[in-house]
């Protein structure tokens, strides 16, 4: 009998688009899609160590399975991403019902590993590094019209709070053909939106050539290939984002109006703290660049509240560089001490949790408000929205995503992966509401991409 397999996903874009490789690779090796997760015989977990309650999720999870397991001894579980490259062994140690544990680097190896788990019994294998970018696994994807390409993995710099270099290892860039490639075959497989997927976008292909900027020349090469009509791209690192992105952003028609641009603090000494390269002043400097040359833009961020040392008034900073900012929405999060970064050994100077939750919430309201007006200023415009399907609240309604990347919810049913203009007639924070105008083109895909390498 075929076997099935279901995979859980924690943590970022890249963990989602290596569960769509393990997905891709299971697979290729003649198991299928669980329709039931809770039925599956082979439970894939893609881990995330980001903040402490990303580790929480998973041994939650972890307990849930074991009673599962217990009732089906042919199940299998395994283990992969950041959390299982940071604790490795102490997956095991705390659950020992796992069968296979593995690191971010060896993504591929995921089900070898799995079969012999089957006959010599639980096994862990983490690599440290990866010796080149890893290409060519094959891929699974989530969805028809819209794909994850990942462009460079790892990251060089040393932010204070920051796991993702010790769990992700140094920054590789991915070929430049071989980006472009891939944008093309998924074109061609009737793909018409791609996110670029980088730790530092910016920072693309300081390790393949002297000739610079190559992240603003790849922009224009992805966003000139056929079938495609959008180009999106997360991250780029406010240090490295240079006038030629901006640049290539303007004259690149695909390339969508939104950029992700992650602040983390406004006070000069707590970004000096976090090594983060830049200040508060430069930070909108270039983000007044980047609204001057790309018309219509929309600015989302990532801040972190109560890192270590952070007074009143670092976090008055904060507020003032977040409400000159006019971010149309934000990521906010509260520090949490990562064992092993620089930040989490500062323990006399963590910031006391009431005074966390009162800058917390003081920033939600600056945020919302700025989300609020920019959203209301959408209110009788008519957006080009790519639909992505019947809206999870209520199927009678569709959503889809502006070029901004705003959430807009209509009425009546569009196929996902289509075109279509709508009206925007209402705004919340964290949404538009709108009136189906026409629906400008179908969805291109015919049939879901098949699995094939990437
Ligand atoms: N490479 C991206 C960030 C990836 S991590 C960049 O530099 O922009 C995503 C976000 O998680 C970060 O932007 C940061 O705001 C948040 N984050 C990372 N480590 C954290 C920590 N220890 N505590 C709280 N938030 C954290
Ligand atoms: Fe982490 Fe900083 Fe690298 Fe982003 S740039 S992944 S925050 S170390
Ligand atoms: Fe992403 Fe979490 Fe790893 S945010 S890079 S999955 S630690």
């Amino acid at each position: 009998m075929t076997r099935t397999y279901a995979i859980r996903t924690f943590g970022c874009q890249m963990n989602e688009h290596d569960s769509e490789r393990l997905a891709g690779l299971l697979e290729a090796e003649g198991l299928i899609a669980a329709t039931d997760p809770n039925a599956a015989d082979v439970v894939v977990l893609n881990t995330c160590c980001i903040r402490e309650n990303a580790d929480n999720k998973l041994y939650g999870t972890l307990g849930h399975l074991k009673s599962l397991k217990a009732a089906r001894p042919g199940m299998q579980i395994a283990v992969g991403g950041c959390l299982a490259q940071k604790d490795q062994a102490i997956i095991q140690e705390r659950a020992p019902h796992v069968d296979v544990v593995f690191g971010t680097h060896n993504v591929g190896e995921a089900g070898r590993l799995l079969q012999r788990a089957a006959l010599e019994g639980p096994v862990m294998e983490i690599l440290e590094e990866s010796d080149a970018f890893p290409s060519a696994l094959p891929v699974r994807r989530d969805v028809s019209h819209a794909a994850w390409v990942t462009i460079q993995i790892g990251c060089d710099n040393s932010c204070a709070f920051c796991i993702v270099p010790a769990v992700r290892g140094r920054e590789i860039s991915r070929p430049f053909d071989e980006v472009v490639d891939e944008v093309a075959s998924l074109a061609a497989a009737g793909v018409t939106e791609v996110t670029l997927l980088g730790q530092n976008v910016n920072s693309y292909g300081r390790d393949l050539t002297r000739r610079r900027p190559l992240f603003a020349e790849l922009l224009r090469h992805v966003g000139a290939v056929d079938g495609i009509r959008r180009v999106r791209f997360t991250s780029p690192h406010p240090k490295d984002l240079r006038p030629e992105t901006i640049t290539a952003m303007a004259a690149t028609p695909t390339a969508c109006e939104h950029l992700h641009y992650p602040l983390q603090s406004g006070s000069d000494r707590v970004l000096a703290a976090m090594h983060r390269g830049y200040t508060g002043a430069r930070y909108l400097e270039k983000l007044a660049g980047a609204r001057a040359g790309v018309g219509d833009l929309a600015v989302t961020t990532d801040i972190i509240v109560g890192f270590p040392g952070e007074t009143d008034a670092d976090f008055d900073a904060t507020l003032e560089v977040a409400a000159a900012a006019e971010y149309d929405s934000a990521y906010t999060f509260v520090y949490s001490p990562r064992t092993g970064t620089e930040a989490a050994a500062w323990t006399d100077r963590y910031v006391p949790a009431d005074d966390v939750t009162r800058r917390f919430d003081l920033l939600k309201v600056v945020v919302e408000r700025s989300a609020l007006a920019k959203h209301e200023a959408r209110v009788g415009r008519v957006e080009d929205v790519l639909v992505e399907g019947p809206s999870k609240k209520d199927p009678s309604m569709t959503s889809g995503r502006t070029r901004q990347n705003k959430l807009v919810h209509f009425a009546g049913q569009v196929a996902t992966g289509s075109y279509a203009d709508v009206l925007v007639t209402g705004a919340a924070p964290h949404f538009l509401r709108g009136e189906l105008v026409e629906v400008t083109a179908g969805p291109r895909h015919r049939t879901r991409i098949p699995v094939s390498a990437s």
